[in-house]
């Protein structure tokens, strides 16, 4: 059985990866320092599985903590979320971002040098792409410089990465995930954003329970079909089989190149007025909302050509949007 690292697995993609990891087999050790998480999650997952993995809390920025916990860990396979996440915040606060994204990285891959650990999956994003020139994106698209200090810690990390690969022969893969949202099916484990959410599905979720007032929607100039922005909005459950797909190329050495890149994405583009009108009906609630201005950094619309994840790492996306408002709004009622 393979022993498989997962920083931050306590988190809204890592919990629904660990869990995806443990139906594959895998045997899962879990760091996280609980910065945007809580303990019940490690429960919560065992409710899923029946398998409660090992926990270690566990700050990444401390190396000494980190090179504790890799000389006492048989590790097979890291993969790596753990990072902060809130765009806005990281344009206040760039010296945080980049000590706790980038360091907690290097400090990783050299633990994973030092014990010759091969097989390292990380969390990026389409947010590399910035406003792409060419609608799908595929793999080809350039990317732009970013937008903001959270937006650099991901590009900087795929840089990094690449050069750790080529110097110290390990093998990665980087996912550059859409717009994750959803919850398990069981409604155990989801997203939960701490105060005010940034991001669009649970400022829905939490209004439309009346935490928040109303939803605003950031601009209805945008040259889209409706006036507002699109994104690709994949269910969590469908991005975590991704990493399961990326780990099992990697172990199996199928992968061709030592650093790999996929765009994670369903390949469909909603606006955010889609998005409401379909989580109305859904959920047969009434959503509060009015246009404001545009939101600073928002790109017009991003949505993955996801041709070269389903053919490399044979995934594909299998649940659909209602499947993820559903599911949303079921964690939002069980979590008020
Ligand atoms: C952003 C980041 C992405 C990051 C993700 C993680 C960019 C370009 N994208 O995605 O890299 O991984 O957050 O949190 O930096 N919206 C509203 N009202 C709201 C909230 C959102 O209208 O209250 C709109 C936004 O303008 C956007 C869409 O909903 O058009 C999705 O927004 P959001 O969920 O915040 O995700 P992104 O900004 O796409």
């Amino acid at each position: 059985m393979k022993n498989i690292l997962v920083t931050g697995g306590l988190g809204f993609i890592g919990s629904h990866t660990v869990v995806e990891l443990q139906a594959s087999g895998y045997r899962v050790i879990v760091v996280d320092d609980l910065s945007n998480s809580t303990v019940d999650v490690l429960e919560n997952i065992e409710k899923i599985s029946g398998i409660k993995p090992d926990f270690h809390q566990l700050d990444l920025r401390n190396k000494s903590d980190v090179q504790q916990l890799f000389a006492t860990t048989s590790i097979d396979g890291i993969i790596h979320f753990a990072a902060f996440k809130a765009v806005g915040e990281s344009v206040h606060k760039p010296l945080e971002y980049y000590e706790n994204n980038i360091g907690s990285l290097v400090y990783i891959l050299q633990e994973m040098v030092k014990h010759n650990i091969k097989n390292f999956i990380f969390s990026s994003s389409c947010t590399v792409y910035g406003q792409a020139e060419t609608l799908p994106i595929t793999e080809l698209e350039k990317t732009k410089p970013a937008l903001s200090p959270y937006g650099n810690t991901k590009q900087v990390g795929e840089e990094i990465i690449i050069d750790a690969c080529n110097a110290h022969q390990l093998n990665a893969i980087s996912l550059r995930y859409f717009n994750p949202i959803g919850a398990h099916d069981s409604i155990h484990i989801g997203e939960l954003p701490l105060g005010v959410p940034q991001n669009l599905i649970p400022y829905i979720t939490q209004t439309a329970i009346g935490l928040r007032d109303e939803l605003s929607i950031f601009g209805n100039d945008y040259d889209t079909k409706d006036g507002t922005a699109v994104r690709d909005y994949i269910h969590v459950v469908d991005l975590a089989k991704a990493h399961i797909a990326a780990l099992t190329r990697l172990v199996n050495k199928e992968n061709t190149e030592n650093y790999e890149y996929y765009n994670v994405g369903t390949g469909t583009g909603l606006s955010v007025l889609e998005i409401v009108e379909s989580f109305e009906r859904v959920t047969e609630q009434k959503l509060n909302y009015t246009i404001v201005e545009r939101r600073k950094g928002d790109v017009t619309a991003a949505f993955a050509d996801n041709t070269l994840v389903t053919s490399k790492l044979k995934w594909q996306p299998e649940k659909s949007l209602d499947d993820a408002l559903r599911s949303a709004w079921e964690w939002q009622k069980k979590n008020t």
